[in-house]
């Protein structure tokens, strides 16, 4: 932008100065062709004595000099009467006594060295220096030159309008470049300044702190940036906070079996009398605690294989129906040790191609917890149906039912209902979790309806990917 405005200056000062000194030429030559036709005829005719008074007359119309010379270049007449007998080697003499020119013009710095070019509008203006025009003007007679008629003035008004002139570009330059840089540097902060936030959001990101979020200003394309950046630290921090939450829960869940095994042992250790059917009963439940440390281990495993995307279905081909008979036939005798009544209505043998194993742990879980959570002498109840491409299979049960606010969480890790009762019951909360992520992974959904008081029933839809 320097460069191109520099360019337009320079040629604004150069046109300018050519417009000034083509005006001031032109009347230059005028005048000077005008006295020189007037001097020619009184000089041939040989009044030369009457010359005098005439170029001082001109000379003092025209605020100059007008000077006489002969064909050799030296001054006859002087309007001055100072220079009369000395030669001036004048270019525009020159031009006119070697070259023939009939008429020339120039500018010449008294004090400097030379004639004006236009290099010249860029130097700096010399007040010490004298700036003069000459214009020259061929005396002839019969085609022939004898002499040449010399108007000096001085031009400093005019070199003075172009050096304020130059001056003043000079200035506006000056402006123009700090007004466009403060701008540029405005531009560059109102768009590096995001960026730098969001640099500095992501360096604390990676050390640790997902709480971090980014104000959503700027551009279009920064404020989707910011945008995409807030979503994906919430992500993060909700992340790492159920990670953390899931490791503490899950160290609770370990510590309380080995806390009952601990105060069962040390009872064993120090009281050596004990008798032997204590003992047995002790051990018994020494025994039923690392089942439940098993259990727990191995659900926790199922679900972190889950999450790191380890966990990949077998599918084959079988019933569901199949499978679910078979639960039910495992479950019966824990069904008749509480006098409950598990009824099973399979109307479809539902083939399908999934993981036989997954979804037998989906049918476990959930009619173990029917059984677990209602009473003695309750009644379950399994179904399954076909319902075009997918199979249909519910529990329902006459137990005591699910609060409406506690629906919506109890597919969560580690949600119990009621945390007393079910700890009693054995549950860690981990089952109806891991029953979700199963299905899941089949493309399939669950859901529960359920009152309190009056039984819940849960609802599980699988495509059946069959032929
Ligand atoms: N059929 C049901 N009737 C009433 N409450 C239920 C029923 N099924 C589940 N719940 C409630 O939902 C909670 C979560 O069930 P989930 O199977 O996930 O855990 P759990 O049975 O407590 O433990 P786990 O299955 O891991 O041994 C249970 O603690 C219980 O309070
Ligand atoms: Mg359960």
């Amino acid at each position: 932008m320097g460069v191109s405005y520099f360019a337009v200056a320079t040629s604004l000062i150069g046109l300018v100065g050519d417009y000034l000194f083509d005006d001031r030429m032109l009347k230059d030559r005028t005048a000077t062709d005008k006295v020189a036709a007037e001097i020619s005829h009184l000089y041939t005719s040989g009044q030369a004595d009457k010359l005098q008074p005439i170029l001082e007359s001109h000379g003092g119309d025209m605020n100059g000099r007008l000077m006489l010379l002969d064909e050799t270049g030296k001054v006859q007449l002087d309007s001055f009467s100072q220079l009369n007998g000395s030669r001036l080697e004048l270019p525009e003499v020159i031009s006119i006594l070697s070259m023939g020119k009939t008429a020339d013009y120039g500018v010449h710095e008294l004090t400097g060295d030379g004639q004006r070019t236009w290099l010249d509008y860029l130097k700096p203006y010399n007040p010490n220096s004298e700036w003069v025009s000459y214009c020259s003007s061929a005396l002839t007679k019969n085609g022939v030159i004898y002499g040449v008629l010399l108007y000096s003035a001085p031009v400093e008004d005019m070199m003075q309008r172009l050096s304020s002139l130059q001056s003043r570009m000079i200035l506006y330059f000056l402006l123009a470049a700090v007004a466009a840089m403060v701008i540029a540097l405005f531009f560059s902060r109102v768009l590096t300044k995001p960026l730098a936030t969001l640099t500095r959001s992501i360096q604390r990101m990676g050390r640790g702190d997902f709480s971090v979020r980014v104000p959503v200003k700027g551009s279009s394309e920064i404020r989707r940036l910011s945008e995409t950046f807030n979503t994906m630290s919430e992500k993060l921090e909700m992340l790492d906070t159920s990670r953390n939450q899931f490791v503490s829960n899950a160290s609770h869940e370990l510590k309380t079996p080995l806390a009952t095994m601990k105060i069962l042992l040390e009872g064993i250790i120090y009281q050596p009398e004990m008798d032997a059917e204590l003992r047995t009963e002790f051990l018994t439940d020494i025994n039923r605690e690392i089942d439940r440390l098993n259990s727990i281990i191995s659900d926790l495993l199922t679900l972190v294989s889950v999450d790191s995307k380890a966990m990949r279905l077998k599918r084959t081909t079988f019933s569901l129906a199949q499978v679910i008979t078979d639960t039910a036939r495992l479950l019966q005798p824990v069904a008749e040790r509480n006098h409950q009544e598990l009824k099973l209505v399979i109307n479809d043998k539902c083939e399908m191609y999934a993981d036989c194993a997954k979804l037998t742990q989906v049918c476990y879980n959930l009619m173990e917890n029917a059984l677990k959570y209602t009473q003695e002498g309750g009644s379950i109840r399994v179904r399954l149906i076909r319902s075009g491409r997918d199979a249909v299979f519910t529990v329902s049960d006459n137990g005591p039912g699910i609060p409406k606010e506690d629906q919506a969480h109890i597919f969560d890790r580690f949600y119990r209902v009621d945390k007393a009762r079910s700890r009693d019951t054995g549950g860690t909360g981990l089952g109806l979790s891991i029953v979700h992520q199963m299905v899941l992974m089949h493309g399939g959904s669950i859901s529960v309806e359920s009152e309190e008081g009056a039984g819940s029933t849960f609802t599980v839809e699988l495509p059946i990917h069959q032929g």
